[in-house]
């Protein structure tokens, strides 16, 4: 069953963290995808004046969906631990474009933007960024704070650890074990399993 999110379904409050380039990206689909959302702004810990105010005074505010943009998985994760650790909601931007064969919604604390499709029983850690037109095949895994970029394809049955990097147009072919905090470079065709922290890149992908 395809599912799609209707734009109307998500009228609440957001605020984002980080400031940067990708954050007022951020902002400007979290607009177009809810135009009844109430964005109440950014915090930011190097901005602060020209924000809500910074990230590590920050007091969550009841009631707001907090949604993280930032590049790195790994500084996602820590400013969400950090917020929900102060009792924040942290929330979900998902496309009403996305494609969905599996079931997301704000608790998922995922971004998901533009025409990504995602297919039937994959599971979607927390603080995962997946880009516009990136596509996730049936049964894949994907950890936390992994930053899947546009174009990929990500083949069925295959396992991403956490904080797993893959660039514009990798492809992976299926049933692979990618380690924590690997990096498949762009336009990697990937044909075997890669361990942690390694960079891979080319085709067939090899150690950088
Ligand atoms: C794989 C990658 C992560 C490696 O980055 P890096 O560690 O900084 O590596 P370097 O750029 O120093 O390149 C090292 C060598 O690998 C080559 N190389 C790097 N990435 C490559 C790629 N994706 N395909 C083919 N060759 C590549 C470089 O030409 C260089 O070769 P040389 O030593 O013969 O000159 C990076 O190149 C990459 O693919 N980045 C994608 C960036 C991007 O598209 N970001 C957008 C995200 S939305």
């Amino acid at each position: 069953m395809v599912v799609t999110v209707s734009s109307k379904a998500q009228q609440r409050k957001v605020v984002i963290a980080c400031f940067g380039g990708f954050g007022r990206e951020l902002a400007g689909w979290l607009r177009k995808y809810e135009p009844y959302t109430d964005f109440l702004g950014f915090i930011d810990d190097e901005r602060p004046k020209e924000c809500l105010g910074s990230i590590i005074d920050h007091r969550p505010i009841a009631g707001v969906s907090y949604l993280v943009a930032n590049g790195l998985g790994s500084n996602r994760l820590k400013i969400a631990a950090l917020l929900s650790g102060r009792g924040a909601k942290m929330g979900s931007l998902i496309s009403p474009e996305a494609i969905l064969g599996s079931d997301l919604n704000d608790d998922s604390q995922i971004i998901l933007l533009g025409r990504a499709s995602v297919s039937v029983n994959v599971s979607i850690g927390h603080q995962t960024l997946i880009q516009e037109l990136a596509v996730i095949g049936h049964d894949v895994q994907l950890g936390n704070g992994c930053s899947v970029s546009s174009f990929s394809f990500i083949a069925g049955g295959c396992k991403l650890g956490r904080e797993v990097i893959v660039n514009p147009h990798a492809t992976l072919l299926p049933r692979l074990n990618i380690g924590d905090g690997a990096t498949l470079g762009a336009g990697s065709v990937v044909i075997a399993d890669v361990k942690s922290g390694v960079t891979v890149f080319g085709n067939p992908a090899k150690i950088l």
